[in-house]
């Protein structure tokens, strides 16, 4: 019987040795020296919780409410392109999980599933909890841009996150040295039977054939161009290539106005890192901030999110909520992030690992973990609910006396 999967590290190690090199390596790299994305994990190890004892913590109560909506928890899914490289079923399974888990998740705007198909999987699987935001990447296109937000409020998309960290790729070196691009087997249209697509294997018994029924790309796109799809963009990282086309490095605050102005759905900034900024999206009308370094895939050398949040909280002053993501593998990380004022966090790399481990199963565990992680961190420090952890719960560690 194989050994149970009791840490988000365990999940990692496990996907790492089934998906193929090239998938593995986009999921997980960072950008440049990648010392942000160390960073993001060890900044938890900054600061120490301060427990309170003798609470009656029989019971503790993680609900919250985000932008309006109850989840069972403030652990959310965070936007991650392309998950059916890491499972037949990519964003829909991951879609089940969440609604099982009674949580949120992010939709990529470069999803391998449609807006639509990802509500319909959600809609149509058992519970009662589960929220879907997109996330929207403003391409040159502004029709197109707009197209995406009509499609997500159809649908019954509860906000939209727009990402603002990513006028251009960030620079992945793994992904420059392996030529990242679509898998064959997820293009359109199916490749033939015996067409090579050993690059893109997974090295467990899953059957290409389980991929090859798929004929996506990035599915919210009808052209080739815009869908991540062609064959030849040249010696670089296609993905770097394809943004440097598609996407608008001369976004400025006037385009928050923009979008805005068109849609009434909650709009989120997601990519803020200095408390400047924040003040500058509450002034633009702002339902939430998210402080994110996407993941530390961008700008290398950039502080991690833990490290920053309290003065993004403290420019804000509860003018909006604000969420965190980067970095968070445990319970006592979320735990932290709520005590330094995170309203929710969210995790992207964790749900892949998830969803290459077991597909839909895999991240309804993985969200499992992570709850049940934060109820345990949060008893241990005597917190009953979400109400009852506050700032000093936490203890920048003092490096200068050790
Ligand atoms: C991302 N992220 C991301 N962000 C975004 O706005 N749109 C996107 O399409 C993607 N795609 C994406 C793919 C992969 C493979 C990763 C790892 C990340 C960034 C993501 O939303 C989030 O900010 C980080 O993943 C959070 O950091 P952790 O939890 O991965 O450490």
């Amino acid at each position: 019987m194989p050994a149970p999967r009791v840490c988000v590290d365990d999940f990692e190690r496990e996907a790492s040795a089934v998906l193929p090199k090239a998938v593995y390596d986009y999921y997980r790299s960072g950008a440049d020296g990648q010392s942000t994305l160390a960073d993001n994990v060890a900044a938890y190890d900054r600061w120490s919780l301060i427990p309170r004892v003798l609470r009656d913590v029989s019971t503790v109560d993680m609900s919250v409410s985000v932008l309006g909506q109850e989840l069972s928890m403030p652990i959310c899914v965070a936007a991650t392109a392309m998950q059916r490289m890491a499972h037949p079923a990519g964003e829909t399974a991951t879609a089940r999980a969440c609604k099982a888990a009674g949580t949120g998740m992010m939709l990529s705007s470069w999803a391998t599933s449609t807006i639509e198909e990802v509500m319909s999987a959600m809609t149509l699987s058992p519970g009662r909890g589960g929220v879907l935001w997109l996330q929207l990447y403003i391409y040159k296109d502004r029709e197109l841009t707009l197209a995406l937000v009509r499609r997500a409020e159809q649908a019954g998309y509860r906000a939209v996150f727009v990402t603002v960290d990513t006028p251009y790729l960030g620079r992945r070196l793994d992904d420059v040295r392996n030529r990242f691009k679509m898998p064959p087997h997820l293009r359109c249209p199916p490749p033939k039977p015996n067409t090579a697509i050993s690059t893109f294997h997974r090295k467990d018994d899953r059957s290409s054939e389980d991929f090859s029924t798929i004929f996506t790309v990035m599915s919210n796109f009808s052209t080739a161009s815009l869908a991540f799809s062609e064959d030849d963009y040249g010696s670089d990282s296609g993905l770097a290539v394809y943004v440097a086309n598609a996407i608008d490095p001369a976004l400025s605050w006037d385009d928050i106005t923009w979008l805005r102005k068109h849609t009434s759905l909650p709009l989120v900034v997601k990519g803020v890192l200095s408390g400047e900024d924040a003040v500058q999206a509450v002034n633009h009308g702002v339902s939430g901030i998210l402080v994110s370094n996407h993941g530390a895939r961008q700008l290398d050398g950039v502080p991690a999110t833990l490290d920053v949040l309290e003065e993004v909280v403290g420019a804000v002053r509860g003018r909006c909520h604000v969420f965190l993501d980067g970095g968070v593998r445990r319970g006592t990380d979320v735990l932290k992030a709520l005590a330094l004022g995170a309203r929710a966090v969210f995790v992207g790399r964790p749900v892949l690992w998830g969803l290459a481990c077991q597909g839909e199963e895999g991240v309804g565990e993985l969200l499992g973990l992570l709850k049940e992680e934060l109820r345990l961190a949060m008893a241990l420090s005597g917190c009953r609910s979400l109400s009852e952890v506050s700032r000093s719960l936490v203890r920048r560690v003092d490096f200068s006396s050790r």
